[in-house]
């Protein structure tokens, strides 16, 4: 298996069709005419058997604010592995060449299962707003890992857009 990083900018005509096919197989019709949910990630990490498209992570450069500080993360989103490929670690294979590309860090963040995720030492945290959807309530399914040894910040943490 060959995994391989690319910016969203370098994805060409054929990966494209490669990756809606990849993303529709696994998440469902969002995806057919696009090879983005809400918003376009800026990096892709993807897992190749010979010149099959196996596995996918995208990430997004995003800033979240607590209190005064803008403090700067990765969002990850839109992890699929091809049905063929699954139970074979490839989750996180590649969540970790995508954590090692942003050592300055300080956090991963995404929206997902504990018990898809926990192995690669994500937890779940409770005071994520996301205003776009709620400004009322802390998203449910919040999954942070620290790149660094950053501690995750107790008071209110706002990000702003949609979900990834
Ligand atoms: C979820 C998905 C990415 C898992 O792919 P996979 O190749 O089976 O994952 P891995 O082999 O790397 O396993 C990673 C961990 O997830 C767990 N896992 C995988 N599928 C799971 C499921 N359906 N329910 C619970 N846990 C699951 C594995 O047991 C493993 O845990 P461990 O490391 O503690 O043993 C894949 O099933 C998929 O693409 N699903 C459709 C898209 C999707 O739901 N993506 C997640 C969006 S948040």
């Amino acid at each position: 298996m060959r995994i391989t990083y690319l910016p969203d900018e370098a994805v060409d005509e054929a990966l494209d069709a490669e990756l809606r096919t990849l993303l529709t197989r696994c998440f469902g019709g969002a995806f057919r005419s696009k090879r983005y949910h809400f918003e376009m990630p800026q990096h892709r990490w993807l897992a190749f058997d010979e010149d099959a498209l196996a596995a996918h992570v995208a990430v997004h450069d995003k800033t979240f604010a607590c209190g005064e500080r803008a403090v700067p993360f990765i969002g990850v989103a839109e992890v699929c592995v091809a049905p063929p490929y699954r139970g074979r670690g490839l989750v996180k294979a590649l969540l970790k060449e995508a954590e090692a590309h942003f050592r300055k860090g300080p956090f991963a963040i995404l929206l997902g299962d504990l018990k898809v995720y926990g192995s690669s030492g994500y937890r779940p945290v409770h005071n994520v707003y996301f205003p776009f959807e709620d400004a009322t309530k802390p998203q449910p399914g919040v999954l942070v890992k620290p790149l660094r040894s950053e501690v995750w910040p107790e008071g209110r943490v706002t990000i702003e857009g949609p979900l990834f």
